[in-house]
């Protein structure tokens, strides 16, 4: 029983399964759409609405190295995934890798504990997005119901909040419709919010005032590492590149370059916004949900916070769109190993996308953004990022011991320093993070567990198969 929990899955074995009738994926996407998924997926809400706050209440000026130290975790990590996301391209991730090599229970978990970054961190970026669109609609003088833009139990209480499911299901609509198709969107999306960005810099940069950045720490190290822990939600995205690992033309070569890539460009944006912000205008001045559109106010530049608005909107979309279009591929590849019922991993016939699973993301996405408060499961999405975070980058300091003769097309540099490093500064992010989040987050696995005794085990497609037994 013990060592059932603990099988392997070979690569053999994960990659021949890629090649299923019936459960195979299209091989369309190119290192520029994998370049922009990460980007569409990382620059969001994590850059327009989390840094004014962060900086007024926790870190002053020194917000810039908040982003800085976050990176830093995220660059690790980055590097870990970039490696085995080459080495065993399949589509469910961190979920796979952990199959791979840590043994089923594992795998399990990880996979469960991702629900966490893309089922409720979509469910978030969807309120997230309400919240924008109705601002941006009270600013043009067209006011929504109230009753339907607020979930029931929240501050000020409504029915539901309608916009945000009407968004989950209409990207879940376009992400059924074809992988290339919606890759094809989040191009242009990411194209109109890294310009509005690039836009910004350009007309801000030249109004910074140096005396605004002291002092640079006004609330010591502990404030810069308390808005770590927070912005860390920023740099989300750059993994979700390695969940559409099955549907790259060349995955060996062209999934390091979107994951780094995309990481790249984005902090170097995320540093750069944090710059301006802070030395334009005095931190303590920040503390609010659009500090760009501020900064332009305070500059007197209203047509560009128009601008910027619509931008936001946009990012806040692309983040969505990825992050529905990850979940499905890694409930996909759970029900195509029999963790979950198999009927799930069916591949729609005509657009060659896993329809079932992505149909039901959007729907349990679309009711949990209409009916939940946002403060509820902010910090669980973190959470729960950081957690496969460390897995991934143990993984690569597993494999490296246990399999050093598995091709590498791409190798992280510097381990076991770089990965060791990576499950330290995460843990530190994780441990920053408030009690209350931890037990729900240990709820959480309790549940996935409970689920796994229950499902997953005795229907593994491992069950009875003894190639794949500590592979
Ligand atoms: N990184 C994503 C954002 O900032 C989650 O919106």
């Amino acid at each position: 029983m013990i060592h059932k929990l603990f099988r392997t899955k070979s690569l053999a074995l994960l990659m021949s399964e890629t090649e299923r009738e019936g459960r195979r994926l299209r091989k369309v996407l190119t290192a520029w759409d994998l370049t922009a998924i990460g980007i569409g997926c990382i620059i969001g809400v994590g850059i327009f609405v989390l840094p004014g706050v962060e900086a007024a209440k926790h870190a002053g000026p020194g917000i810039i190295l908040s982003f800085a130290v976050a990176a830093a975790a995220c660059a690790c990590s980055a590097l870990c995934y970039a490696e085995l996301a080459a080495m065993l391209p399949v589509s469910g991730s961190a979920y796979t890798y952990g199959y791979a090599c840590l043994g089923e229970i594992f795998a399990w978990i990880i996979g469960w504990d991702l629900v966490l970054e893309y089922m409720v961190g979509a469910s978030l970026v969807a309120i997230g997005w309400s919240a924008y669109l109705v601002n941006l609609l009270k600013g043009m003088g067209l006011e929504l119901p109230a009753a339907l833009t607020a979930p029931p139990f929240a501050e000020h209480p409504g029915l539901l909040d309608l916009p945000a499911a009407l968004i989950a299901l209409a990207i879940s609509y376009l992400l059924v419709r074809g992988i290339k198709e919606s890759s094809r969107v989040n191009l242009t999306v990411v194209v109109i919010k890294v310009s509005v960005i690039l836009v910004f810099i350009v007309l801000t940069a030249w109004y910074i005032h140096p005396a605004n950045w002291v002092p640079f720490a006004p609330f010591g190290w502990k404030g810069i590492m308390t808005a770590a822990a927070i912005v860390f939600l920023a740099y989300i995205g750059f993994d979700a590149v390695s969940t559409t690992a099955e549907e790259a033309r060349n995955p060996q070569r062209d999934l390091p370059i979107g994951i780094i890539a995309s990481l790249v460009v984005a902090t170097l944006l995320y540093m750069t916004v944090a710059a301006i912000m802070t030395g334009v205008v005095p931190y303590r001045e920040l503390g609010v949900a659009d500090p760009i559109a501020l900064v332009l106010n305070v500059l007197h530049m209203r047509w560009a916070s128009a601008l910027i608005s619509v931008g936001a909107l946009a990012g806040i979309t692309s983040v969505l769109l990825v992050l529905l279009m990850g979940q499905p591929r890694i409930l996909f590849a759970m029900s195509r190993d029999g963790l979950l019922p198999e009927a799930l991993s069916k591949v729609h016939a005509r657009y060659q996308t896993p329809y079932i699973t992505t149909w039901i993301t959007g729907c349990i996405v679309a009711v949990s953004a209409a009916l939940t408060p946002i403060n509820v499961v902010a910090e669980l999405c973190s959470i729960g990022t950081l957690f496969a975070f460390i897995i991934v980058c143990a993984g690569v300091i597993v494999l490296r011991f246990t399999r050093p003769d598995m091709v590498r097309p791409f190798r992280a540099p510097f381990t076991p320093v770089l990965p060791a490093l990576g499950i330290l500064l995460c843990g530190y992010l994780m441990l920053s993070l408030p009690l209350i989040t931890w037990l729900r987050f240990l709820v959480w696995l309790l549940v996935g567990l409970a689920i796994y005794g229950g499902y997953g085990f005795r229907h593994s497609g491992l069950n009875g198969s003894e190639q794949a037994v500590g592979a």
